[in-house]
């Protein structure tokens, strides 16, 4: 059995300013200091908005604390005129390891397509960092094609940019279950997260298939974070609202296989 370190990363969107980044990331360290010994085998992550990278990397790094620092968004160029971008190589500077791609809060809310999620990883990988790369049917879709059709298409998609061997996570969102408190069942998300293993199979072959972290996000609370985390391909949590509140956060990242 290949061992997959559980991965709870809490995706802030836009909220919290600097200062405010840098009171829940406090918080949430003398929080996580009096539990962390029973669970050091699982990483935390956090994904602050782009302005708060740089203070809450200093913190993480001033005060040796054992967080992962993600970015929400990465532009697929490298670099020049492209106003309002973010390079992964910015964002590599400042310490940080994944980037997500392909949040269907990006897919849908600014019409990002397969093809620019896909160059966004690929521009992520380049610079070092591992893409995250969000994938989920909405409601519609479910209806049409069943939950797996869509999140299985849009995961080959983005990875016919990534070369081989490279480095990624998967998150399964079902666009449904997003902030509205409705979460999949932890069934449902088993269900996806093994069929999007079998695909990962052809895709990257059977070694890197079982290796690669597949996690659930959509209403992610401390009452359903256990059911998630019993499912054998489910590895973990992106969290969304439940991010912000540093107890409910902690309980979540308390909750280990
Ligand atoms: O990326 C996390 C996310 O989209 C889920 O949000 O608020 O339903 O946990 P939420």
């Amino acid at each position: 059995l290949t061992e997959r370190t559980p991965l709870i990363a809490g995706n802030w969107k836009m909220n919290l300013d600097h200062l405010q980044a840098i009171a829940l990331v406090q918080k949430l360290a003398w929080g996580l200091a009096d539990v962390r010994h029973d669970f050091s085998a699982a990483e935390v992550a956090v994904f602050p908005p782009f302005t708060d990278l740089r203070s809450v990397q200093t913190l993480l790094a001033a005060d040796k604390l054992s967080l992962t620092l993600g970015a929400q968004d990465v532009s697929p160029h490298e670099s020049g005129a492209y106003t309002g971008d973010i390079s992964a190589a910015m964002l590599a500077k400042l310490d940080v390891t994944y980037a997500l791609v392909g949040h269907s809060e990006r897919r849908h809310g600014h019409g990002e397509s397969d093809e620019t999620v896909g160059r966004k990883a690929r521009a992520a990988q380049a610079a070092g960092m591992v893409p995250m790369i969000c994938v989920g049917e909405t409601a519609e879709d479910l209806e049409q094609h069943g939950a797996a059709a869509i999140p299985v298409a849009q995961l080959t998609a983005a990875l016919a940019h990534l070369p081989e061997g490279a480095e990624f996570v998967v998150a399964y969102e079902p666009v449904w279950a997003i902030g509205s408190g409705q979460a999949a069942t932890p069934e449902q998300a088993q269900e996806v997260a093994r069929a999007l293993r079998e695909h990962l199979r052809d895709l990257v072959g059977d070694e890197r298939a079982a290796r690669t972290r597949i996690l659930y996000g959509g209403s992610v609370a401390s009452q359903n974070i256990a059911g998630f985390m019993r499912q054998p391909d489910v590895d973990g949590a992106l969290v969304g609202g439940a991010s912000l509140k540093v107890d409910e956060f902690t309980r979540i990242i308390q909750f280990q296989k």
